[in-house]
């Protein structure tokens, strides 16, 4: 755990934290991908897809990173747009994927018209907010969804939160980031305003708890 003695809160620090690995962490994590789920999680992407109202749509891609699910949905021909808090991991998709749509965005605050996408891509950076701020971000996503449209998201199955330095494939002693980690019960609470279509537990432990995968769809 980490000292939480500082002036900045959880998110600042997270996005501080980001902005200062982002180069390592996107060499890193490109080869292999979270140490060797590259195929599950393109699985996961591809299973996403199929659930789009249609190719046509528009995806919104939250937390996108570095861009790694970015590149591959735009390697789909897909109509992806991605969204980071941290200017160092979006300036590193900016660099590797010139074509893509990207802006510097909190996902708490979503600034765009409602029904604007049919599907929302939001892969491992749910716990990065605080639990106080979820349910903003749900429902900000909710209301950026078409009728129908698809979510997707990862969480981290556990209890409680706070500053860590070894949740995630790469660690970086000393540079802390901000999880939240969710009961099954939660989830289901957090995602009420979605219909499940895929609740997919992994339930070994990988870096430091089990995970949740879950595709849904946008109750009406
Ligand atoms: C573990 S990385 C995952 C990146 C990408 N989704 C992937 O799977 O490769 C988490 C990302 O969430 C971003 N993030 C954290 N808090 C955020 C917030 N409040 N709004 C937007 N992005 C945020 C971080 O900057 C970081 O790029």
């Amino acid at each position: 755990m980490y000292d939480e003695s500082n002036r900045m809160n959880e998110v600042e620090l997270t996005r501080k934290t980001y902005d200062e690995i982002a180069g390592d962490y996107a060499r890193r994590l490109k080869d292999p991908y979270l140490g060797g789920s590259e195929a599950y999680h393109k699985r996961a992407i591809d299973r996403f897809v199929s659930l789009l109202p249609s190719p046509e749509v528009r995806i919104l891609d939250v937390g996108c990173g570095f861009g790694h699910d970015l590149g591959y949905f735009l390697a789909k021909g897909l109509n992806v747009y991605g969204v980071d808090l941290s200017r160092g991991m979006l300036s590193l998709a900016r660099r590797d994927f010139p074509e893509a749509q990207l802006c510097h965005m909190d996902m708490r605050w979503l600034n765009f018209r409602p029904e604007s996408f049919g599907g929302v891509w939001a892969a491992h950076c749910l716990y990065h907010v605080p639990k106080r701020d979820i349910d903003r971000v749900i429902s900000g996503i909710r209301q950026v969804l078409l009728p129908q449209g698809t979510f997707f998201c990862s969480l981290k199955l556990g209890k409680g939160d706070g500053m860590y330095t070894d949740q995630q494939a790469v660690s970086y002693p000393g540079k802390p980031r901000f999880y939240a980690l969710y009961t099954e019960n939660e989830a289901r609470e957090m995602l009420s305003g979605f219909d499940i279509v895929e609740w997919d537990v992994k339930p070994e432990i990988y870096y430091g708890s089990a995970w949740l995968y879950v595709r849904s769809k946008k109750s009406v």
